[in-house]
Parts: C-alpha cells; sequence; structure tokens
C-alpha cells in the first residue's frame, strides 16, 4: 500500500511533466510550421529582422533557424537580452526605421525592456510579434509598439490549447477604438493570408473622433497665421485647410497653439530641442503643422510628411564690364606660357653659345648678337643667315618649327580675344564671394 502510494506520488510529476511538455512541443512544432508557412508564403521576398527572446527553449531557436528558406533571404538576428541602446546605435537608418525590413520578434516573456532603450530612431512600419506564451497579448498596447503603423501579434489561440489541432490566431491592437481595440482578425492558415498586406492591418485608418494638441506658432504667413475674421486662436491658412481635409477623413479634431512658450522654431540645443519642435519632442503636444526647412537633424528625430513646397534662395549682382581690348595682347597666353617662352629662349641661345665655343669656326663674330639673331624667328621675321655646320642648321630648323607654333597660337588667340569681349572672373561660389571684396 505504502509503496503504491510512493509509486504514485512519483510518477505524478512525471506524468503531468510529460503532459505538459508534449503540449509544449506540440505547440513549438506547430509554431515552427506556421513560422515557416509565413516566410514562405506572404513574407517571402522581404528583409527581416529577427528579434529572439532569450528565454526561448534552444532547440526551438536552432530548428526554426535552420529553416530551409533563410537561405534565400537577407536576415539581420536580434538578441532581445542585448542592450537595445547600444544595438540601435550600430544600426543603419533602413534597418531601423521604414519598411525595407520586416521586423519579426519571437518571444515568450515580456520583451518590453529592449523596446524601451532602443533609441528614437527605431519605427519600422511592419512588426509581427509572434508569441509562444498566449498570455502575452498585452504587449500590443504597451507604449514602445504605439506608434508602429502595421502590429499584429499571433499566437496560440486560447481555445485549441487542449485539443490535437492547435491553431495560431492574428491579432492585431487598434489604439483609437474604444471599444473591442485588441482584435482577432483570423485564424492563420496559409491560404487566407497571401500576401503582406493582410497580414499588416492599417491601424490608423480612423482616429475615431479622437483630439489632437498640435505644437504650432501663428506666424506663417501664408501658410498659418491668425484668421482676420475668427477670434483670437483660430488659426487660418493653406496648412489649416490641409489639416482639416485630412481631420475629415481620418476622424479627429485638433487644438491649436498660437506660439511657442520660447518663441522658438526648434533646434537641437545643449542636448534638448527647443521651440514647436520641443513641445512635440517633450511629448507636451501630439505634433506641429508649421512650416519647417527639412534638416538631417530634424529628420534623425522626427517623422516628417512628404514635403510640399520647395523654395530656392538666389543672388544677383551687377555683371562686370568687359576688360579692355589692349590686355588682349598679353592674354592670348597665360602666364606660364610666357614662361615657357621666356625660358625657352634663354635656353636655346646659352646652347648656341656653348656650341659655337666648340667650333673650330664660330659662326657668330664678336659683333653678331645671338639674342637678337633668335628673337626674329619669334618675331616672325626670317633669318638671314645659317650657320655652316650641318648639325647646326639642324638645331635651327628645331628653333624655327619651334617659333612657327607658337607665332601661329598667339595670332590665333589674339583674333579671338579682339572679336569677342573678355569678362573679368565672375564670382561662382559663395566662398568666392566671402572672398572678394564686395561689401
Ligand atoms: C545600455 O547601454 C547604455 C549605454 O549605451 C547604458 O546607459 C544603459 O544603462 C544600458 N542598459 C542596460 C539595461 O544595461
Ligand atoms: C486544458 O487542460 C488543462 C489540464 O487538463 C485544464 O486545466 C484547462 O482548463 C484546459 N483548457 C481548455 C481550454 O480546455
Ligand atoms: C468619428 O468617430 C466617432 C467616435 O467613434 C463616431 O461617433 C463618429 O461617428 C465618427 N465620425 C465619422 C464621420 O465617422
Ligand atoms: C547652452 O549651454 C551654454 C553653456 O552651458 C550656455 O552658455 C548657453 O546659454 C546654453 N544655450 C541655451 C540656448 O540654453
Ligand atoms: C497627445 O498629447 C497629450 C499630451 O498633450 C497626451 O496626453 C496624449 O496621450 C497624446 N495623444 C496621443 C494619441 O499620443
Amino acid at each position: 500500500m505504502l509503496k503504491e502510494l510512493f509509486v504514485f506520488v512519483l510518477g505524478l510529476p512525471i506524468l503531468l511533466a510529460f503532459v505538459y511538455d508534449t503540449g509544449q512541443s506540440a505547440l513549438a512544432d506547430r509554431s515552427l510550421s506556421v513560422l515557416e508557412e509565413l516566410i514562405e508564403g506572404p513574407l517571402f521576398g522581404s528583409n527581416l529582422v529577427l528579434y529572439f527572446d532569450p528565454s526561448l527553449d534552444v532547440d526551438f531557436v536552432n530548428n526554426f533557424v535552420t529553416l530551409k528558406v533563410f537561405r534565400y533571404i537577407s536576415l539581420i538576428h536580434v538578441d532581445l537580452g542585448s542592450n537595445g541602446s547600444i544595438w540601435s546605435q550600430k544600426q543603419p537608418l533602413e534597418v531601423l526605421r521604414g519598411s525595407y525590413y520586416i521586423h519579426i520578434i519571437i518571444c515568450d516573456t515580456d520583451i518590453t525592456p529592449f523596446f524601451e532603450s532602443v533609441s528614437l530612431e527605431w519605427n519600422p512600419k511592419y512588426i509581427l510579434i509572434y508569441s509562444l506564451n498566449a498570455d502575452l497579448i498585452w504587449i500590443l498596447q504597451e507604449k514602445v509598439f504605439q506608434g508602429i503603423e502595421r502590429l499584429a501579434y499571433m499566437s496560440l489561440l486560447p481555445s485549441s490549447l487542449n485539443t490535437t489541432n492547435i491553431r495560431i490566431g492574428l491579432y492585431t491592437y487598434f489604439p483609437f477604438f474604444k471599444e473591442n481595440s485588441l482584435s482577432l482578425l483570423g485564424v492563420w492558415n496559409k491560404d487566407s493570408y497571401a500576401n503582406v498586406e493582410n497580414i499588416f492591418i492599417d491601424r490608423y485608418q480612423s482616429f475615431e473622433g479622437a483630439v489632437f494638441h498640435l505644437g504650432t506658432w501663428f506666424d506663417d504667413f501664408p501658410y498659418l497665421y491668425q484668421s482676420k475674421t475668427e477670434p483670437e486662436g483660430i488659426g487660418e491658412g493653406v496648412e489649416v485647410e490641409m489639416l482639416d481635409a485630412i481631420a475629415a477623413t481620418l476622424n479627429f479634431s485638433y487644438t491649436l497653439t498660437t506660439e511657442p512658450p520660447d518663441l522658438k522654431w526648434g533646434a537641437f540645443v545643449n542636448g534638448t530641442w527647443t521651440g514647436m519642435l520641443g513641445m512635440v519632442h517633450r511629448k507636451d503636444k501630439n505634433f506641429t503643422i508649421n512650416y519647417f526647412v527639412i534638416t538631417s537633424e530634424r529628420v534623425k528625430a522626427f517623422d516628417a510628411t512628404v514635403s510640399y513646397w520647395m523654395e530656392g534662395f538666389g543672388m544677383s549682382m551687377m555683371s562686370p564690364p568687359p576688360l579692355p581690348k589692349w590686355r588682349g595682347t598679353y592674354y592670348s597666353f597665360r602666364s606660364d606660357v610666357w614662361l615657357g617662352i621666356a625660358v625657352t629662349y634663354i635656353l636655346i641661345v646659352l646652347l648656341m653659345t656653348i656650341q659655337d665655343k666648340i667650333q673650330e669656326k664660330p659662326f657668330f663674330g664678336k659683333r653678331t648678337s645671338k639674342w637678337v639673331y633668335f628673337v626674329q624667328a619669334l618675331v616672325n621675321q626670317g633669318m638671314t643667315k645659317l650657320p655652316r655646320a650641318q648639325w647646326q642648321r639642324v638645331f635651327i630648323g628645331w628653333w624655327l618649327l619651334y617659333c612657327f607654333i607658337v607665332t601661329i597660337a598667339y595670332t590665333a588667340n589674339l583674333i579671338a580675344f579682339l572679336t569677342i569681349p573678355v569678362f573679368p572672373e565672375r564670382v561662382q561660389t559663395v566662398q568666392q564671394l566671402a572672398e572678394s571684396d564686395y561689401g
């Protein structure tokens, strides 16, 4: 009797553990096949960022990451046990925000601490949370996921827990629907979810009459200014008209601010944002609609609409008078060309002097100047006398050819300069303007 009781007491936990374990592994197997269908099906071809909860079963993770489908997909693995702040600082913007990557979070415990610490730039368009723990659905309502446009959650349907056919539900959360905001969209089945848009529903189709508070400044004619006919605090302008149109479609209303407390537009000073952008950054206000120049600093910290106005800046100044024509006489060549000609001329005279020294009968007598002799060809005059030695003649021949080219080039340039007026170099860049003597 005692022995039987002993066996029973000993056996019960083993039996319970077995039941629990088969339940868990059935869920893990089903989850694995659902994830595979998902990635092979609607998500195929997308780039993925996969976040893994460190408390997940090691075998499950191993079986998952070795799925065949991952051979064809560009993947980024993230350990949710690591420091989100450090991770996000190392990622390029296309990983952190936008729709280039689809983010899949696989978890069975609360993983919000990681996302609470990621940088403000983290704002993907698509996030799918796959939970192996059906009680984790409240995670959808967490603040860290509030700004995510397309957020989906998948986990076991509680009603199928003890059945042989485990079913996985697809949920989302509509922050602005007062009732029933955690919604079951359907039960997973690969045929009814054929593309990404079926899984990821737009959560912000309607704001259900919500009121937004805008950090604005009535100092932006013609975009936003104090209405002349309406009482103080009622704004008017292009932006108000756009906002009204959007508000009517998306069902929300709004309040405006006449001016920011510090009368600034919004810049990043001493580590904090000032002005209207500061109000939004501190979350005193929900958003702003004023006319902002898009800078890289602002784009990093805030999401902006597409730009609706392009502005250009121009500067003009009087064009200077053309240079006097006589300057064409030396403008035909650049100064380095002039220098080159002078150096060649000196060199040729020196060479000739040396040549004459080693000649038995020097060609140049005492009375003929070599300087005058060689300049003749340069000014387009023929050479009356030629040396008798053949090699000296060849030498002079090369000099004549050189002079021929130089004089023709000079003549052609001179004609061009005399026909077309030449202007001094104009200011082309801001740098040149700063260096010029214009007041
Ligand atoms: C993560 O790293 C940052 C420094 O980049 C540090 O300030 C923060 O305390 C870390 N968080 C955790 C949870 O370790
Ligand atoms: C599943 O089985 C467990 C233990 O047998 C039971 O406590 C639980 O209520 C059952 N759940 C459902 C949804 O039937
Ligand atoms: C806007 O939302 C409110 C609250 O849900 C609702 O009562 C109202 O009918 C909606 N208006 C429109 C035009 O849909
Ligand atoms: C920024 O900090 C410096 C030094 O602490 C201070 O002099 C300056 O006034 C601050 N600027 C603003 C806008 O607070
Ligand atoms: C809008 O801003 C107010 C604070 O001014 C805040 O209480 C509210 O939660 C914000 N609304 C949304 C939808 O973020």
